[in-house]
């Protein structure tokens, strides 16, 4: 048996409420729970790290107190990060990534995730190399693999993306450890097959799912083109 088809657990799919209504959020959110969303992926950019501003933790924590079935997925485009990770685990997060450009101590960082209470995790833009991740792998339950440049939903995917994809699930299947692989970025039906073929267990898309008239089935397509990759 092929052992890079072994996955410690299923895929997930994780709507990314940066395309969502955000005048209905708590709806929006619903909907895509109903729907078959897994986790609910919520972007946070600070106009500093990335040229775009979004949302703190006082929403994160509305939609926790609204009562949200799923994990939510906190995606920090912010810098520095030190303070919001805090933030973001009393409001309600379960997993915590950010960037190591917007870091000055990973390490530290990552184990503050985690003493938070919260699952920890690093993401890559298209031209960072995965160097960060080999000292760190204990620490580690989430590797986000950008496939666009962070700011703004609705781009099309950089298919370099793919290439790194395939590294990150060798050092992941090498290590042993149960460290999720996400892709972020221009995820589309037309191109999850490949991206799961390539190593990916979770996928945030925002403009695909949020943009389309019936999410549930568009995620139940998603899943079907995961699941045909995974078969070939
Ligand atoms: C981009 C964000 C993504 C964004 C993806 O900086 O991190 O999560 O919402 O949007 P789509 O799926 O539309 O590319
Ligand atoms: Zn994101």
């Amino acid at each position: 048996m092929d052992m890079s088809k072994l996955r410690m657990h299923a895929d997930f799919i994780a709507p990314s409420i940066l395309s969502a209504d955000f005048a209905r959020l708590g709806a929006e959110v619903d909907a895509v729970i109903a729907a078959g969303a897994d986790l609910i992926h919520f972007d946070v950019m600070d106009n500093h790290y990335v040229p775009n501003l979004t949302i703190g933790p006082p929403v994160c924590a509305a939609l926790q107190q609204h009562g949200v079935s799923v994990p939510i997925d906190v995606h920090l485009m912010v810098d520095p990060v030190d303070r919001l990770i805090d933030d973001f685990a009393r409001a309600g997060a379960r997993y915590i990534t950010f960037h190591p450009e917007a870091s000055r101590h990973i390490d530290r960082n990552l184990t503050q995730i985690r003493e938070a209470g919260c699952l920890a995790g690093l993401v890559f833009n298209p031209a960072t190399p995965l160097a960060a991740v080999r000292h760190v792998l204990d620490k580690l339950d989430m590797i986000l693999i950008m496939s666009v440049n962070p700011g703004f939903g609705g781009q099309s995917f950089i298919p370099g993306a793919l290439t790194k994809l395939r590294e990150a699930r060798t050092l992941i299947d090498t290590s042993g450890y149960p460290i999720r692989l996400e892709i972020d970025g221009g995820v589309k039906l037309d191109n999850i097959g490949a991206i799961a073929a390539a190593g990916a267990d979770t996928f945030v898309a925002g403009s695909a799912i949020f943009g389309s008239a019936d999410y549930t089935a568009t995620i139940t397509r998603m899943r079907q083109a995961i699941a045909a990759a995974r078969q070939a």
